[in-house]
């Protein structure tokens, strides 16, 4: 078997961050999102993995490189434009040849891998598996419609939900998908959509499978989902303390501090992971926090939030919470005059004050 991630499209909705890079290269627990589906391919025995890439091509192969890091070997697809889910299954048909496959979106997390569901694909040889999840707000996905444990109907995005099971970002197809995604056309949102390339298989009688999962998931690309899956692998984090902590600062759970990071005179209450060579003084650090590496951070709060690289926060007065800093980002107090709130802030940023 095979694998394909997808790691093309736009990341309209966590611009500014995605204005400058991948959204499936955003770390949470200080990892990649992209990271966690490559390890769970191959923790299913799959190396052979397809990655689709569209214009942040160079990014994502600066991360995974050739892949042997993570134990795959990778080959780059490129997708000219993110024309759809089932175009990008259409780009992979020199790479897949007449193999099985794993699709894996690139911005979704699935916390305990997909070892068994693979398994269970293999055994039961179906045309497709899907999986699927209980989700309050099924309008955001695709969705499924049953007939037992029979799919009777896949609908992308409906306005009228007929359920509350919500397509994964993970399916299994056999050859048989390449003839669904020739024959569908595009969707309302002018894309080829894998639900409909689905919907085709359904209708043309082959065996597609679900699985409902009962596990964590969750797709990224929103600002609160991505918090949230920051939420769930920090809470799975376990304490090192790497960096040098001198005697006024306090941890309290589970903190994870990276080499070269110095913390002075400051609180730590994990579950949190701070990088490597930042620099934390007179500061509290609070639970869920994802500091990433050369930050500095003085006189300030933080929790709940997520810092890119090299970003400097100092002086602020109020505790920052629930954000999701990019690369290289100041936040400061200014003792300039007039006093005012001075910003020099990207497109589609986002800036709440008191
Ligand atoms: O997360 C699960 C949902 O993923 C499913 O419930 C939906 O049925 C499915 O259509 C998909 O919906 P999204 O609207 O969330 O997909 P998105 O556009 O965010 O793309 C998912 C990933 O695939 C993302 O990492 C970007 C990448 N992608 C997307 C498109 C449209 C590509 O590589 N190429 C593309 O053409």
């Amino acid at each position: 078997m095979k694998a394909l991630i997808l790691s093309g499209g736009k990341g309209t909705r966590l611009r500014p961050i995605t204005h400058t890079g991948a959204k499936q290269l955003i770390p949470v627990g200080n990892k990649p999102i992209l990271f966690y589906g490559v390890e769970a391919i191959r923790d299913a025995g799959i190396t052979d993995v397809g990655i689709v890439v569209g214009d942040t091509e160079p990014e994502i192969r600066a991360a995974l490189g050739d892949g042997s890091a993570l134990g795959i070997k990778t080959t780059y697809i490129r997708q000219e434009a993110p024309l759809g889910l089932a175009h990008a299954v259409k780009v992979s048909r020199d790479f897949m040849r007449d193999d099985s496959f794993v699709m894996y979106l690139g911005d979704n997390l699935i916390l305990d891998g997909i070892t068994p569901l693979v398994r269970e694909f293999e055994r039961d040889r179906p045309n497709s598996q899907i999986l699927l999840a209980h989700v309050p707000n099924p309008q955001d996905f695709g969705v499924a419609e049953l007939d037992g444990s029979r799919v009777k109907r896949l609908t992308e995005k409906p306005k009228e939900p007929k359920s509350d099971l919500a397509l994964v970002g993970v399916y299994m197809f056999d050859s048989n998908i390449f003839e669904a995604v020739n024959k569908i056309k595009p969707s309302f949102r002018n894309e080829l959509e894998i639900t409909d390339a689905i919907q085709w298989l359904i209708d043309h009688d082959k065996n597609v499978n679900c699985h409902i999962i009962s596990g964590w998931w969750k797709d990224t690309g929103k600002l609160e989902d991505m918090l949230e899956a920051n939420r769930m692998v920090l809470s799975r984090a376990k304490r090192l303390l790497r960096g040098t902590l001198d005697g006024t600062t306090r941890t309290e759970g589970e903190v994870i501090v990276g080499a070269g990071t110095t913390i002075e005179n400051s609180i730590l209450r994990g579950p949190l992971i701070v990088g490597e060579r930042c620099v934390i003084k007179n500061s509290y650090i609070g639970p869920f926090t994802s500091i990433y590496d050369e930050v500095t951070i003085r006189n300030s709060e933080i929790e709940h939030s997520i810092v890119l690289e090299r970003c400097v926060i100092q002086d602020i007065p109020v505790r920052i919470e629930a954000s999701l800093i990019g690369k290289e980002v100041r936040i400061q107090r200014s003792q300039l005059k007039p006093t005012a709130y001075r910003f020099m802030v990207g497109d589609s940023s986002l800036v709440d004050v008191l």
